[in-house]
């Protein structure tokens, strides 16, 4: 089995993520053609990608590339990526659905007036607010952008999969304000009206926008370094970074005896997500490897002045979420557990650790990353996944 932890930078294997949102009326361009490349390399590439010739020759892996490629991204074999063959093998494996999950005890808490707090509330509903959007923002940036974009077929295989995780968690988000009968239109227009919440979702999108493009190639320093400057966002920042907050937060819930069930979804949730950024930074360092020339020193600039900014919306947002403190947690602390999880991504994808070292304040989320040691840390759990069937609750 494959370790949950965390990835450092690791020259020799390489991996993709995405995640975000996009336009809705972001169309998928014809293809992906450098445009300053010779005339037959882009007729190949768009052969490549759109139109393959069954006339051509063999794909051969040393001609397989994640970006720009020229070989035929609808064979996946010969592998070339198999850190991204295995990263999928690992997330089928970890199939989950959410109504797999027993609410009632939340249903009961919720309605109960001595269930939680007014500030347990507040955080569970602006914890809510940011998430039920976030995930289709991420599903639609792999879809109508890094999709596209990403000429190695074993890395699309791992993109297909992650979109539809990214469909599983927005429908946990939604099941949970379901089950608990929360204002929907409070809750899914929070990013139109909560400002920090707002505020982080319009820092992701120009990074969504260049991605879903219809005019956007790859192919040129300029628009390489732009696709990997977005991946970057997505992995290290959305995936990696602004999830984080929230998920401390509920499974600090959950730590509790408190919405154990969203905590159990939540758990689920943060196990995938782990993986996508995972495979993101695998899939980051592998452009690195083989386009070593984006890596300019103004462009590692560019990145970290991106880290900084992320980590001020996050902390704006940890602010509002909890302006008293509630749950044994405070906003400062997470403004540790942000400087280090920065760190941490910043030195996964190659870059100096960003702020002066910090401790982790909550050790007890890498044990919720790996569920193979908590399995049912909330026995919540009704009973074992099932395939090819409904659940019965009987
Ligand atoms: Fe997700
Ligand atoms: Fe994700």
């Amino acid at each position: 089995m494959l370790s949950w932890d965390e990835p450092i930078a690791r020259p020799n294997t390489p991996s993709p993520n995405a995640g975000s949102m996009a336009r809705p009326e972001a169309r998928i361009a014809t293809h992906e053609v450098a445009a300053s490349r010779p005339a037959a390399t882009a007729a190949a590439q768009a052969r490549a990608a759109d139109a393959p010739s069954l006339d051509g020759e063999r794909v051969r892996v040393e001609d397989k590339r994640v970006i720009n490629g020229s070989s035929d991204v609808n064979q996946l074999v010969p592998f070339k990526y198999k850190w991204a063959w295995e990263k999928y093998l690992a997330t089928c494996a970890n199939h989950w659905m959410p109504q797999e999950i027993n609410m009632s005890r939340d249903i009961e808490m919720w309605k109960s007036p001595n269930g939680l707090t007014e500030d347990e509330r507040r955080l569970v509903k602006r914890n809510l607010g940011f998430f039920v959007t976030a995930d289709s923002l991420a599903a639609n940036n792999i879809v109508l952008g890094t999709y596209r974009h990403i000429t190695a077929p074993e890395c699309r295989q791992f993109l297909l999969r992650q979109a539809f995780e990214e469909a599983i968690h927005t429908h946990a988000y939604q099941y949970i304000v379901e089950s608990l009968g929360l204002d929907e239109g409070e809750i899914f227009n929070a990013y139109r009206e909560i400002g920090s919440i707002r505020d982080k979702d319009e820092f992701l999108i120009p990074f969504i926008e260049t991605l879903t493009d219809p005019n956007f190639r790859t192919g040129t320093l300029e628009s390489d370094q732009a696709l990997l400057k977005s991946l970057i966002v997505f992995a290290c920042l959305m995936e990696g970074l602004f999830f984080y907050v929230g998920f401390v937060q509920i499974l600090a819930l959950g730590r509790q005896n408190k919405m154990t069930g969203a905590a159990e979804q939540y758990q689920y949730i943060l196990r995938d997500e782990s993986m996508h950024c995972n495979f993101g930074i695998d899939l980051i360092n592998t452009i690195k490897l083989e386009n070593p020339q984006l890596w300019t020193p103004a462009f590692r600039e560019e990145i970290r002045a991106l880290f900084q900014r992320a980590v001020e919306l996050e902390y704006a947002y940890a602010e509002d979420t909890m302006p008293r403190g509630v749950l044994g947690l405070n906003a400062p602390m997470f403004k540790s557990y942000l400087r280090f999880i920065a760190n941490r991504r910043a030195q996964q994808i190659g870059l100096d650790a960003m702020f002066p070292q910090e401790d982790n304040p909550f050790p007890w989320m890498s044990e919720m990353i790996d569920l193979k040691k908590e399995r049912n840390f909330f026995e919540t759990r009704v009973i074992e996944y099932q395939t090819g069937g409904a659940l019965s609750w009987d």
